[in-house]
């Protein structure tokens, strides 16, 4: 049977399942997108995804169409058929920072009654290194031997599918030799196919290279968290030069573009700000930490990033009140909400932690987002106001803060927007403005390292 021939489940119809549930339901695979949330699966069954990716809605919907892509809440309909099964349920951290398996332990376990001897069940929930080993014993008895291989994902929200379809490497990890093969055949056939599928989605992709990386189950699941903290490090890296800069005439900005034009640093994700946020990076982070000290070793160098990443709403808002004063009875304004531009998502926002900072400290505080306000909505203090627009929000401010890099922010009429402030301060805490284009409107430039 031709390899496009066999039937997908994906477990988990978060960013990263339905993301790959979408791709490979267009490349012509039937794919099963199973889930537990009734709300999630009916908006799949319209032909949409309950968050906002770009390019991801058109593929869902022709697949739905098509009937290529299933939604289903039943184990019991997808598993039998399947040949791969990809395990893409969340692992939200539990308070003490470790990550919490409860889904992907479960998953795997309501999996297994339904899997054969031809199943080959991927992981591509991010987990503490060792975890896979312990679910391979779980799948397998005497009466089945289940391939288990662990496969991160390393895509972005926001550039989820150009991530997907250009991705860097592909990490595959295990011991049977047969089922990373057929694994890496499935990618390859997707590569295939990728212009046809950003072309669908409307989203432009560069040529790539693809790497292959086969290795144990260990190191896959290493590579995935070792990828994300060394990001997370990079960032709160430059967040720690950024508040020396400040201290100084230096310009965060330009030493970064220095800094990473060398080959060996490079540039990406040296922008200091306010640092990382997300369902990934803190989690990653916190989550490494607790597992390197379940094997007895300390990893100081993470917590420090944790501890500097922490530190930058709240120094944020230091910046504020040292320029109006106090933040008692000022009226500021938080444009951006979404943990980054492109997203709906709002988790571990830094843009939310530095409204409620404010507003804790009696400011009135109104936040706009252009796709994130009702996401943000629970996890913002009730005094808190939510403005539909951008005027609507910075409308009599003293002061207004951008914290998400969003393009409608980037492209504002700030002549028009220092004429209904009441206040002059702009707080740029992305680094994503010409400081000069806002002094010429009036407005005094705040950056983060930068002045
Ligand atoms: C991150 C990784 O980049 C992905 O490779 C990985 O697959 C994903 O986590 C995951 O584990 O699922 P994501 O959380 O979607 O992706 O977002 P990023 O683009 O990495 O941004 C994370 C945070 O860092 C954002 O809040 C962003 O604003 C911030 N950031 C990024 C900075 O503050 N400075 C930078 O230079 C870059």
């Amino acid at each position: 049977m031709p390899l496009s021939d066999t039937t997908i489940t994906v477990i988990g119809t978060g960013y990263v399942g339905l993301t790959t549930a979408a791709i490979l339901a267009n490349v012509g695979f039937k794919v099963y997108a199973l889930d537990i949330s009734e709300a999630r699966l009916a908006a799949i069954k319209s032909g949409r995804s309950f968050f906002f990716e770009e390019g991801l809605d058109p593929l869902i919907e022709k697949a739905v169409k098509y009937g290529s892509l299933i939604p289903t809440n039943s184990y019991e309909e997808s598993i039998p058929e399947s040949k791969f099964i990809f395990s893409c349920v969340g692992t939200p951290d539990n308070p003490d920072g470790s990550s919490n398996l409860d889904f992907v332990y479960q998953a795997a376990m309501t999996s297994k009654t339904y899997l054969n001897d031809a199943s080959i069940y991927i992981q591509k929930s991010t987990v503490p290194v060792g975890t896979g080993r312990k679910i391979e014993t779980l799948l397998s008895d005497e009466s089945q031997n289940i391939a288990y291989l662990s496969n991160p994902e390393f895509l972005r929200e926001g550039t989820a599918l150009k991530d997907l379809l250009s991705s860097d490497r592909v990490v595959i990890g295990g011991d049977n030799q047969d089922a990373k093969r057929i694994l890496k055949e499935l990618y390859q056939l997707v590569a295939s196919k990728r212009n046809t599928i950003a072309e669908l989605g409307g989203i432009p992709i560069d040529p790539v290279d693809t790497k292959y990386f086969e290795t144990t189950l260990e190191s896959a699941e290493l590579i995935k968290v070792t990828s994300n903290a060394f990001l997370a490090l990079k960032i709160s890296f430059a967040n720690s030069i950024a508040k020396l800069a400040d201290r100084t005439d230096a310009d965060i900005v330009d030493i970064m573009d220095a800094v990473g034009a060398d080959r060996r640093i490079g540039r990406s994700f040296l922008d200091a700000g306010r640092g990382y946020g997300g369902g990934c990076f803190p989690k990653d982070v916190s989550g490494l930490i607790a597992s390197a000290s379940d094997y007895g070793v300390d990893l100081p160098i993470m917590t420090a990033a944790t501890d500097v990443n922490e530190s930058m709403p709240g120094y944020i808002a230091n910046k504020i009140q040292h320029e109006l004063g106090t933040l008692k009875g000022k009226k500021i304004a938080v444009l951006g909400l979404a943990f980054k531009a492109g997203t709906s998502d709002a988790r571990k926002s830094p843009g939310v932690k530095l409204a409620n900072i404010i507003s804790h400290a009696a400011a009135t505080v109104t936040v706009h987002d252009p796709q994130a306000s009702e996401e943000a909505a629970t996890d913002l203090r009730k005094e808190i106001l939510l403005a539909s627009s951008i005027d609507e929000a910075v409308k009599n401010c003293d002061a207004v803060c951008v914290a998400t890099n969003w393009k409608d922010y980037a492209g504002l009429d700030f002549l028009q927007i220092k004429s209904i402030m009441s206040g002059n301060i702009w707080i740029d805490c992305m680094n994503m403005f010409s400081p000069i284009e806002l002094q010429k409107a009036g407005l005094k430039y705040i950056g983060v390292g930068r002045h």
